[in-house]
C-alpha cells in the first residue's frame, strides 16, 4: 500500500465499487463519440489521434507536427500552428451564423439574471481587450484577475486571450497576502478586480483586500474596478485605478483583431498548491490547452453546440477555466454561471436553475453531491429535471452511495455519470469513462481517455497488479499537460517528473501526487494524495502552506496539519500546535492561528480543529510522524509507535483529541 511519509492519505475513498452500470440507451443515440473502437484506434494513430482535438479549433496557421519530443518532458505540441483562443471561443461562432446564439447564462445571488448572446460577449471581450492595450498591456504582459462568479470575469480572461496577454486568475476567496505573492511571482503590473461581492447576503469587501495586496508589492500596478455593488457598497479609486463600466463606455463598439498565437504560447497561468509552501504558476498554452479542453468538452461532457450546459464550480479554479469557459464556448454552446451557493435562498437553488434553464449537462463536485444527498430528495423532485443528459463529478473521489444518489436523484436513472480525475497540471479530463462506450463504475473514475496512458505503478515505478494501489502515473505526454511551472523548468521537473523517469532511457513518467488503485478493466479508483498536498471538499491545499502560516503566530513552536475525515466524507484541517515556554494562553494562540492561516491563505484553509500538545511524535531522527497524527485524528488503531523517541506523547494527544 502506498504511503510516502503517511501524508495525505484519503480517508473518504470508495473501498469498494458499486455494481457496474451500462450506459442508458437513449444517451448512447445521440452521443457525440460511440465508436468503441476509438482506443485502439488513438493507441495506433498515436500521437497523430490528437490531431482529432485539434480539428475542434479554427487555426490561423496549420501546425507542422502534433508533437516534438526531442527536449522532453518539455514537450510540445501543433507546433508551427497558431491561433487565438478568444476567436476560437467568440468570433468563429459569429462568422457561423450563430450571433444571437447564447454564450453565457449567468445566474446572480440574489435572483438577479443576465444573459450574453456570443454577439454580446464579442463586443464586451472586443472592448475590454481595447481598455487594457490602451492601459499599455503588451502580448505576454501577465495580467491578474481577481474577480467573483460575475460575467466579467470569464470577459476579462477572454480579453486577456484577444491580446495574447496570459491572465492568472487568483479565487476571489484567496486573502490579500495570497493575491500579492501570486502578482510578485508573475511579475504582474495589472489587475482586474471589484468593489465587493455578496457572501451570504452580506456585502464582501474585495476592494481593501486588492489593495492591502498592491501596498505590499514592489511594482506599480494599474487596476480596474468592476463596479458589483453599487451603492451597497461605495468605493472611490486611486491613482492607476480605473472603472470597468466607464472603460467600457470610452471604448464603446472598440474592435481588436485577434492576436495569432503560437500554439505554444502561454494562455495562462494557474496557482495551485504544491509540496512545498510557495505556490505553483502552472503554465499552459494556447494549441494543445484549448484542444485538450474542447476535445474533452465534447468526447467526455457531450457538449453539442445547441446545449445548455452547466459546470456548477468556480472559475477561479482550473475546473471553471476548462469547463465554465474554454472548452464549451470553444463549441459554442449556452455555459451557464451561477454566483451563489446551493443552499441559498433554499436547498433546491440549484434543482430551480436547472429546471428553469433546461439544463441538458450538469458537471459539479463530490463535496455539493454529498450536501445534497444529506438534505435529501425533496429538493431535487420539487423541480423537473428531464431535461438533463448527462452528470458529471470532478474534484476528489466519490464513493458509492453518493453516487447512485446522485444517478437516482437527479439523473432520474437515465443520465451517464462521468467521474473525472484530472488536475491543474492536466489542464484538461486525463481519467474518465467515455458516457456512451463504457459502463460506469460508482467508485472508480474510469479509465485513462484514449490516448493517455495511464500507469499504476509501485515505489520502483513497475505496474501493480489489479486490486493493488500504487502511485498514479502516466507514461506519455497529451496535448493539455502543462508546459513547466512559471517559477522554472527545474522546480517542474522536481515535482512531476524526477520520481518516475529515467531519462538515461529518455522514459518520462509524469507522477500526479496521487494513489490509485486499478481493476481488471483498467479502471482507477483514486485513492488521494500521497504528497504534502490535502484536497479539502475538492479544494487543494498545501499542508506545508498552512504550517507556515501557523509557525508565524507569537508562540506557536512547532505544528503538524493533518486531514481527517469528518464522518460526512468531507475532509477537515486539524493542526497540532505545540506553544513555547511562557505562552499558556492556548485561546489567544488559537485566534490567532486562525487569523493567520486566513490571511496566509483564506478563510476555506481554517483548521477545524486545534489541538495543543507538548510536543509533537518525533522519529529518533527528530522527523515528526504525521502519518501517526493523522491516525490518531480520524480515531484509527496505532501501529507500532516504538520507533517514536517520545511515545508517551501519543496517549497524551488521544486524551486530547477525546476531550476536546
Ligand atoms: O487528488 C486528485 C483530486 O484533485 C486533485 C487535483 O486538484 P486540482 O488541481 O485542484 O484540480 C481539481 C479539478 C480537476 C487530484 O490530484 N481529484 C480530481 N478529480 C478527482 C480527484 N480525485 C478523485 N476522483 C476524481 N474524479
Amino acid at each position: 500500500m502506498v504511503d510516502r511519509n503517511g501524508r495525505g492519505r484519503s480517508r473518504n475513498h470508495p473501498v469498494l465499487t458499486g455494481s457496474p452500470r451500462s450506459p442508458p440507451a437513449s444517451f448512447v443515440e445521440q452521443a457525440n463519440v460511440t465508436d468503441p473502437e476509438i482506443y485502439e484506434t488513438f493507441e495506433a494513430q498515436w500521437p497523430e489521434c490528437w490531431e482529432r482535438a485539434a480539428d475542434r479549433l479554427s487555426w490561423d496557421e496549420a501546425y507542422d507536427t502534433v508533437l516534438e519530443d526531442e527536449d522532453a518532458p518539455f514537450y510540445r505540441w501543433f507546433t508551427g500552428g497558431r491561433l487565438n483562443a478568444a476567436y476560437n471561443c467568440i468570433d468563429r461562432h459569429l462568422e457561423s451564423g450563430r450571433k444571437t446564439h447564447t454564450a453565457i447564462r449567468w445566474e446572480g445571488k440574489h435572483g438577479e439574471r443576465r444573459t450574453y448572446t456570443y454577439r454580446d460577449l464579442y463586443v464586451a471581450v472586443n472592448e475590454v481587450a481595447a481598455a487594457l492595450r490602451d492601459l499599455g498591456v503588451e502580448e505576454d504582459d501577465v495580467v491578474t484577475i481577481y474577480l467573483p462568479m460575475i460575467p466579467e470575469l470569464p470577459i476579462a480572461m477572454l480579453a486577456c486571450a484577444r491580446i495574447g496577454a496570459p491572465h492568472s486568475v487568483v479565487f476571489a476567496g484567496l486573502s490579500a497576502d495570497a493575491l500579492a505573492t501570486r502578482m510578485d511571482a508573475a511579475d504582474s503590473e495589472y489587475l482586474l478586480t471589484c468593489d465587493g461581492y455578496y457572501r451570504r447576503g452580506d456585502a464582501f469587501n474585495q476592494k481593501s483586500k486588492a489593495d492591502n495586496a498592491l501596498l505590499k508589492l514592489e511594482q506599480d500596478v494599474q487596476a480596474v474596478v468592476v463596479d458589483r455593488l453599487g451603492d451597497d457598497l461605495p468605493h472611490v479609486l486611486g491613482d492607476g485605478e480605473y472603472d470597468y463600466h466607464e472603460l467600457r463606455e470610452t471604448f464603446s463598439g472598440a474592435t481588436v483583431d485577434p492576436v495569432s498565437r503560437d500554439a505554444e504560447d502561454m494562455l495562462f497561468l494557474m496557482y495551485t498548491s504544491g509540496t512545498t509552501g510557495e505556490p505553483k504558476g502552472v503554465v499552459h498554452t494556447t494549441g494543445g490547452y484549448l484542444a485538450h479542453a474542447a476535445w474533452t468538452s465534447h468526447a467526455v461532457l457531450d457538449v453539442k453546440p445547441e446545449d445548455t450546459y452547466w459546470c456548477a464550480a468556480d472559475i477561479g479554479w482550473i475546473t471553471g477555466h476548462s469547463y465554465i469557459v474554454y472548452g464549451p464556448l470553444a463549441l459554442g454552446t449556452t455555459t451557464v454561471m451561477y454566483e451563489g451557493t446551493p443552499d441559498y435562498p433554499d436547498r433546491d437553488r440549484l434543482w430551480e436553475i436547472a429546471d428553469r434553464n433546461a439544463v441538458d449537462i450538469f458537471y459539479t463536485a463530490p463535496t455539493a453531491i454529498r450536501a445534497f444527498m444529506k438534505w435529501g430528495p425533496e429538493y431535487p423532485d420539487r423541480h423537473d429535471l428531464s431535461s438533463l443528459r448527462l452528470l458529471g463529478s470532478v474534484g476528489e473521489p466519490i464513493s458509492p452511495r453518493p453516487w447512485n444518489w446522485y444517478y437516482e436523484h437527479v439523473g432520474r436513472e437515465a443520465c451517464p455519470i462521468v467521474d473525472t480525475w484530472w488536475q491543474t497540471e492536466t489542464g484538461a479530463v486525463t481519467v474518465s469513462t467515455l458516457p456512451a462506450i463504457d459502463d460506469m463504475k460508482p467508485g472508480a473514475a474510469g479509465p485513462g481517455l484514449p490516448g493517455i496512458d495511464v500507469r499504476v505503478v509501485d515505489e520502483a515505478g513497475e505496474p501493480v497488479e489489479p486490486g493493488e494501489s500504487g502511485y498514479l502515473t502516466i507514461a506519455r505526454p497529451w496535448p493539455g499537460m502543462a508546459r513547466t511551472l512559471y517559477d522554472g523548468d527545474d522546480r517542474y521537473l522536481e515535482e512531476y517528473w524526477n520520481r518516475f523517469s529515467d531519462p538515461e532511457a529518455d522514459d518520462w513518467r509524469y507522477f500526479s501526487g496521487d494513489a490509485a488503485r486499478i481493476d481488471d478493466d483498467g479502471y482507477l479508483t483514486v485513492l488521494g494524495r500521497v504528497d504534502d498536498v490535502m484536497n479539502v471538499s475538492g479544494r487543494r491545499l498545501s499542508t506545508t502552506e498552512i504550517e507556515s502560516a501557523i509557525t508565524d503566530v507569537a508562540g506557536v513552536a512547532e505544528t503538524a496539519v493533518v486531514g481527517r475525515s469528518n464522518g460526512t466524507g468531507d475532509t477537515e484541517v486539524v493542526a497540532y500546535v505545540s506553544t513555547e515556554g511562557g505562552h499558556d494562553d492556548e485561546n489567544a494562540v488559537r485566534e490567532a492561528v486562525v487569523d493567520s492561516v486566513e490571511s496566509a491563505i483564506g478563510p476555506f484553509a481554517r483548521p477545524s480543529r486545534i489541538l495543543f500538545t507538548p510536543e509533537l511524535p518525533k522519529t529518533r531522527s527528530g522527523k515528526i510522524m504525521r502519518r501517526l497524527l493523522e491516525d490518531v485524528a480520524n480515531g484509527e488503531e496505532l501501529g507500532d509507535t516504538s520507533a517514536l523517541r517520545n511515545p508517551e506523547i501519543v496517549g497524551e494527544i488521544q486524551a486530547e483529541i477525546r476531550d476536546d
